[in-house]
């Protein structure tokens, strides 16, 4: 009889997945608490050349990240993502309040009519670096730009000081490399699709390192979710021995 071929749909998600919530539950409300999330191929890319990246992840992996959402005081977001998404970051696929929006956007690239600055009641903030007016609804927070990029931990603290605690950077990579890069990041969740596209736009892209000694090699656990993509949650602040 041939072998049954290996079929990745049948495995059950883990039993503990809950689990990768607690970090964030229990954050202490004394700084803030950042998780990021990214989603991409076995390959470790997030979109293709064309700048298609819709559906490379499937609807677990959304699941998870609208559990996310659910989860968290606010979510921060790059210029790019919504020029190229124009995501309303609301929670929808599961039970929760919808966390406040926040846009990284210093050059003011970000129109108006953008569905995540929509006058809907939910708290919405746009990162800038000088004292731009937005419309009413938006509380504009000017941070001072230092070669062209905002400090991410000055914003982190900024949003705590505002109630906004617990923070999810959705990306795009741009906007969470450069959170990483700047040790601001407390854990990130690498949703990892068994798709393959071979050209594209890589995922983290984080500040050269000379040798493997100066690694991230952060404790990592490994969930199945239920439609064969692996969830990595890794936690930044405890780093393995290489
Ligand atoms: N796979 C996933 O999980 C996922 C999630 C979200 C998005 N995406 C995809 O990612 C792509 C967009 O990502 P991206 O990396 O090109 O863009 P991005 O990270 O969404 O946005 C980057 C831009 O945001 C602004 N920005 C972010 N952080 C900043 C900082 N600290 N200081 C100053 N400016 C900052 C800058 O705007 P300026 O350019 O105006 O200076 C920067 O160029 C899209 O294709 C989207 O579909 C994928």
């Amino acid at each position: 009889m041939p072998a049954q071929p290996f079929e990745i749909r049948a495995l059950r998600p883990s039993s503990d997945y809950g689990a990768v919530f607690e970090p964030i539950l229990t954050a202490s409300p004394d700084r803030p608490f950042v998780v990021a999330q990214l989603g991409q191929s076995l390959d470790g890319r997030i979109a293709t050349p064309t700048g298609a990246s819709r559906w490379i992840n499937g609807s677990a992996a959304l699941d998870h990240l609208h559990r996310l959402r659910a989860h968290v005081d606010a979510v921060v977001v790059g210029a790019g993502t919504v020029l190229a998404d124009d995501p309303m970051l609301t929670v929808r696929r599961v039970p929760g309040r919808h966390p406040a929006r926040v846009v990284i956007d210093p050059n003011g690239r970000v129109s108006c009519e953008a569905r995540c600055l929509a006058d809907d009641g939910v708290q919405t903030i746009v990162v800038t670096s000088d004292a731009r007016r937005g419309p009413r609804h938006v509380d504009m927070l000017a941070i001072e730009s230092r070669d062209g990029w905002l400090d991410p931990v000055a914003i982190a603290h900024e949003l705590h000081d505002r109630g906004l605690r617990k923070i999810l950077v959705e990306g795009g990579a741009t906007t969470i490399s450069h959170f990483i890069d700047a040790g601001v990041v407390d854990r990130v969740h690498l949703l990892v699709a068994p798709i393959i596209l071979g050209s594209g736009t890589m995922g983290l892209s984080l500040s050269p390192i000379a040798g493997l000694d100066e690694a991230l090699r952060p404790q990592t656990r490994l969930h199945q979710l239920d439609d064969g993509e692996a969830l990595f949650d890794c936690d930044l602040r405890q780093q393995r021995r290489g």
